[in-house]
């Protein structure tokens, strides 16, 4: 099917932290292999990937030094091999993550242009004014967005100094990164999620933000016609992508990382001749809050559904209870278009808030003087028993702590609890894959509640702590927490912080 896309379930897996194979205590590619069953078993359509080419390290691996490979710390090319074939046993697609706005200083280019002023062009070099830097830019992780090398040159990094950004303008960072799309399209990838789509092309003058211009702060949309990016001409380089997509058997498609100001901005990613996706981030800075829910769901048809990545406080911790977090994966599984789920979001892992200093990695940690902790919280491994050095992650203890009483949010402790989140997730994703969402329609609902119709099905959602009286509705299908039933059988009442679907009356 060419358009499996449009209304998929695909599953996020942060390498570093889903499976450890060889006991290192970081994840790698033959972890990944070894639970292809537990997720086909979940029914996911596909899997997008972290990145793990070799990289500098100085941020979880958004940071690359090869572009054509597979870290030591990850296997090799040959295990990633394997792991498409199995995966597509599996029937499940791979997605892989390209990271185009910056490369890391360990790059050969970078090491080139360090060398040779010459060669400076594919990369933001400036000189400086005086003894400032060429602009006012902050960079995302804290302190200057520009480091200056020993000749007195300036280049930018959006993010930390080892992430040099590209010149996009450059005729052989375009043609490169052609290439680069094609030798993971031929390897069998379905699909790229592309890092900070919309920071490639910035502002021709590189000019200084205004003082209205909050410094920016990953997770969040900059206003529109921000310099630093999504500027129109970004979008000529995704019609390109997108030809070089479209001439596979099955064409391939894109995923936009895109913080931007507005729905409205946000849909041009996705014009028929460009991407498939682009993920809508407004629920991921939305209060648990039915107003807020219903303007978002709102703002899009068919949009690209998103709680959690890598990147942004779980959800349950950010919404307030296991009840919130199960009602919003409901909601959302409930909604037209394609769904990215973030990797033990189905087994309700909740956000760790007390790693330890000294084990924290995010760059933002020491970027920002010790004041942002950073996102390691929503990257701790995941647990996959009940017991042993790193709960099932791998035969020795994971890169970072478990809290202890993560055995009991363990796969193994919820793959055979009927009530369990896990379980929840796997009802409704056969739901949805039975009967695909489609045309959302609101209903009249009381204040602080939503009530919707997608094809045949009914969705109720209650965001309040007290029950509410139910609708009229067809047979129960599914609900995030226990209903109680009338003398009839028939569920008068939906309990608080709950969502369920029924069949349309
Ligand atoms: C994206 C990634 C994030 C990374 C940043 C810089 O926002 O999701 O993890 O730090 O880009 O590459």
């Amino acid at each position: 099917m060419t358009d499996w896309w449009r209304y998929a379930v695909i599953y996020q897996i942060y390498v570093r932290s889903f499976a450890d194979a060889n006991g290192d205590g970081v994840g790698d590619l033959r972890g990944i292999a070894s639970r292809l069953g537990y997720l086909r078993d979940l029914g996911v359509d596909a899997v997008w990937l972290t990145p793990f080419y070799p990289s500098g390290g100085a941020d979880g691996g958004y940071d690359v030094r090869d572009y054509y490979a597979v870290d030591d710390v990850y296997g090799t090319l040959g295990d990633f091999r394997e792991l498409i074939a199995d995966a597509s046993a599996h029937e499940i697609r791979v997605l892989v993550d390209l990271v185009p706005n910056h490369t890391s200083d360990e790059h050969p280019w970078f090491e080139e242009a360090l060398e040779r002023p010459a060669a400076r062009d594919r990369y933001l070099f400036r000189p400086g004014r005086g003894d400032l830097p060429p602009n006012n830019w902050q960079s995302v992780f804290g302190g200057p967005a520009w480091t200056q090398v020993a000749d007195g040159d300036w280049y930018l990094h959006l993010y930390d100094p080892k992430q040099p950004d590209l010149n996009w303008r450059h005729a052989e960072v375009r043609s490169e990164f052609e290439n680069i799309l094609r030798f993971w399209f031929d390897l069998g990838v379905a699909g790229i999620r592309i890092d900070c789509a919309h920071s490639l092309i910035k502002h021709p003058g590189l000019p200084d933000l205004s003082t209205e211009d909050t410094p920016p702060v990953l997770g969040t949309a900059p206003r529109a016609n921000h310099p630093q990016g999504d500027q129109d001409e970004v979008h000529e380089i995704y019609r390109s992508w997108r030809k070089i997509a479209d001439d596979y058997d099955e064409p391939r498609i894109f995923c936009a990382e895109a913080w931007v100001g507005s729905a409205d901005r946000l849909a041009q990613y996705t014009r028929p001749d460009e991407l498939h996706h682009a993920f809508h981030f407004d629920l991921v800075n939305a209060d648990w809050d039915a107003e807020q829910f219903r303007s978002v769901i709102s703002s899009l048809d068919e949009a690209t559904w998103v709680l959690s990545n890598h990147d942004v406080p779980r959800h349950l911790t950010r919404f307030g209870s296991l009840e919130r977090a199960r009602a919003a994966a409901l909601l959302l599984l409930a909604l037209p278009g394609s769904v990215y789920l973030y990797q033990g979001e189905e087994l309700g892992l909740p956000e760790v808030e007390d790693l330890p200093e000294e084990v924290l990695a995010d760059p933002a940690w020491e970027r920002s003087g010790h004041t942002e902790r950073g996102r390691d919280g929503c990257r701790v491994p995941l647990p996959w028993a009940n017991n042993g050095p790193s709960l099932g992650f791998g035969p020795a203890a994971g890169w970072l702590p478990q809290p202890s009483d993560w055995a009991g949010l363990s796969v193994q402790e919820q793959a055979t609890a009927p009530h369990s989140t896990l379980n929840l997730y796997r009802a409704a994703l056969r739901l949805r894959r039975e009967a695909p969402p489609c045309e959302l329609r609101w209903l009249d609902s009381p204040s602080g509640t939503l009530a919707f119709t997608t094809g045949e099905r009914m969705v109720v959602v209650n965001f309040l702590p007290t029950p509410v009286e139910l609708p009229q509705h067809g047979e129960l299908l599914l609900s995030s927490r226990p209903l109680t039933a009338s003398a009839h059988d028939t569920p008068v009442e939906l309990p608080g912080d709950c969502a369920a679907w029924f069949r349309r009356p």
